[in-house]
């Protein structure tokens, strides 16, 4: 018999990871890509040891209690775990790791992307080219706005906030920000920091999300909070889409309330909320903010980092669980 543990394998990975992940482990690979469900995946994991799952695998209570008991640990191919449900992980002694520092750079650049397409009508100018219907430059012919000089209101000021405020001086921005709690004096690097979310808005030109989803930011941008950020403010999200009331955001960019959003995250992604797609004023990305070759294999090799130290009987790095 075999002393690789088993690994069940919830999602296609990059070709790197499957490989390393098939030396290392007797690897159950999902190579159609097929999503699972809560039932289906306790199926998929029978007898296995562990479980390399994603963003896409709803871990809740009643999942967790259908795994089977072999399983000893999960490692989300991600950094983000609202999918899991951490307290039923520990009550049932299963460890849980995420994949922190890796995507970093590649989310802060995505940010950065919805930014400026927000700002410079994107969407709006290729959509013209798209169905050939640019007649020419002309001096007022769609104008955007300039984020040189602009207040970035950054919530939730962690690495990828942190990332994205280093990008955004680049471009001669001014930073704000909310956290629970003030960064130091050299990692704010001259950031204007706020309390409250109540004193941010106000200061925010262009508002970008980064903080977790949780119960307690689920809905947070809803009209209340809309109503205090600056008229014709710019709405920028690459954490997740549940943090934002779509209904509330969509009525705010109808009416002009709010210029225009770039979003990379939904709520029920994929099944976006149909009111986004009429919205000239958006532009809207398929949850890519981590979709580059090398973050990709490097959250794999950071998840199979973590299993590794898992089975060796060390602390894995990135233990949230
Ligand atoms: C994460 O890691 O949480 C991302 O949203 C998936 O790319």
């Amino acid at each position: 018999m075999s002393s690789k543990p088993s690994l069940l394998v919830t999602r296609k990975l990059p070709e790197a990871v499957e490989a390393r992940a098939s030396r290392d482990y007797r690897a159950r690979l999902n190579p159609t890509d097929d999503p699972l469900d809560g039932g289906g995946l306790a199926r998929a994991a029978a007898g296995a040891d562990g479980v390399l799952c994603t963003t896409t695998d709803r871990l809740d209570a009643a999942a967790i209690a259908k795994l089977p008991e072999t399983v000893r640990v999960l490692a989300t191919f991600s950094v983000g775990f609202e999918h899991i449900d951490l307290k039923a992980a520990r009550a049932r002694g299963l460890v849980v790791t995420n994949t922190p520092d890796v995507l970093t750079d590649a989310t802060a650049d995505v940010a950065m992307l919805l930014m400026l397409a927000a700002a410079r009508r994107a969407s709006e100018g290729e959509q013209l080219i798209r169905t050939d219907g640019w007649t020419g430059w002309a001096p007022t012919h769609m104008l955007g706005t300039h984020v040189s000089g602009k207040r970035l209101g950054i919530l939730g000021m962690g690495r990828i906030g942190r990332a994205v405020a280093h990008r955004a001086r680049a471009f001669g921005m001014v930073i704000h920000y909310h956290n629970r709690q003030q960064l130091a004096p050299e990692a704010e690097q001259g950031a204007i920091f706020h309390e409250t979310p109540e004193s941010l808005l106000p200061s925010a030109d262009i508002l970008s999300i980064h903080c977790p989803l949780t119960p307690d930011t689920r809905h947070f941008v809803d009209a209340r909070r809309i109503e205090l950020l600056p008229l014709g403010a710019i709405v920028v999200n690459t954490a997740r889409g549940g943090i934002v009331k779509d209904d509330d955001l969509i009525a705010a960019l109808r009416s002009g309330r709010i210029a225009s959003a770039g979003l990379d995250v939904f709520d029920g992604e994929p099944r976006i909320n149909p009111g986004y797609r009429g919205l000239p004023n958006t532009f809207l990305l398929p949850h890519l903010g981590s979709a580059t070759r090398e973050t990709r294999e490097a959250m794999g090799f950071r998840a199979l980092d973590n299993l590794d130290a898992f089975f060796a009987g060390r602390h894995p790095r990135d233990r949230i669980a």
